[in-house]
């Protein structure tokens, strides 16, 4: 584990303030990231082969919006599902 303790806790404003080094370890655009956000942290089985964008509906139904909403504000849904540009 390269991170020291206490990290897990601070990343998110880290990872806001500077995206790009965590791409060296973690994937292009930080694809890495998905397995815990979008799988282990909401108990949903993700499928590295299939892009996040396409899994999903399929959670948004398993799991319910509001596992999503630990994270997201519904606001960031309606960035492309209000105005369309899907
Ligand atoms: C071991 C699980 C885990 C890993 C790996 C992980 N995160 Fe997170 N992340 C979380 C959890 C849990 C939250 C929810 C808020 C919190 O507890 O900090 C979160 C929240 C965030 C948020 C804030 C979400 C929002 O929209 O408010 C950002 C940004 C973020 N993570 C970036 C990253 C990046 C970039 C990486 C990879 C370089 C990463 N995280 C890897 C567990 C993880
Ligand atoms: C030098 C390589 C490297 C860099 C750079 C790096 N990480 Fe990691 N990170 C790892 C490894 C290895 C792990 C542990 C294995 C795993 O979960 O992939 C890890 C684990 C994590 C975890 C889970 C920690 C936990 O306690 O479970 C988070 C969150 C995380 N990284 C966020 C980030 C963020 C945000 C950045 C950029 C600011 C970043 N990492 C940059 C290699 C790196
Ligand atoms: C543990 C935190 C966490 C949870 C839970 C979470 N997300 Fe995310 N999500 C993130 C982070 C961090 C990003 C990437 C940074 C950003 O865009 O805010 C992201 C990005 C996304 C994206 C943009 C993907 C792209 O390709 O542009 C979508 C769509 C998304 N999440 C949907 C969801 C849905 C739907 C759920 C619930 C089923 C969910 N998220 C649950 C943290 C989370
Ligand atoms: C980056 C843009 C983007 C974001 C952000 C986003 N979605 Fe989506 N969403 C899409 C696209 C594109 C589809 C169609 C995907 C397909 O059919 O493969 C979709 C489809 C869905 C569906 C299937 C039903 C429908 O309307 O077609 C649900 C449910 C859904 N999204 C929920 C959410 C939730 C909840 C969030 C926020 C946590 C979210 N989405 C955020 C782009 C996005």
């Amino acid at each position: 584990m390269p991170h020291p303790v206490g990290f897990k806790a601070k990343h998110d404003t880290i990872a806001r303030k500077y995206p790009k080094s965590c791409e060296t370890c973690h994937g292009k655009g930080n694809e890495g990231c998905n397995s815990c956000h979008h799988g282990t942290a909401m108990d949903w089985t993700y499928d590295p082969k299939v892009p996040w964008k396409q899994q999903h509906p399929a959670a948004v139904q398993a799991k319910g919006a509001t596992a999503c909403f630990e994270c997201h504000d519904p606001t960031y849904c309606a960035r492309c599902h209000v105005r369309g540009n899907q």
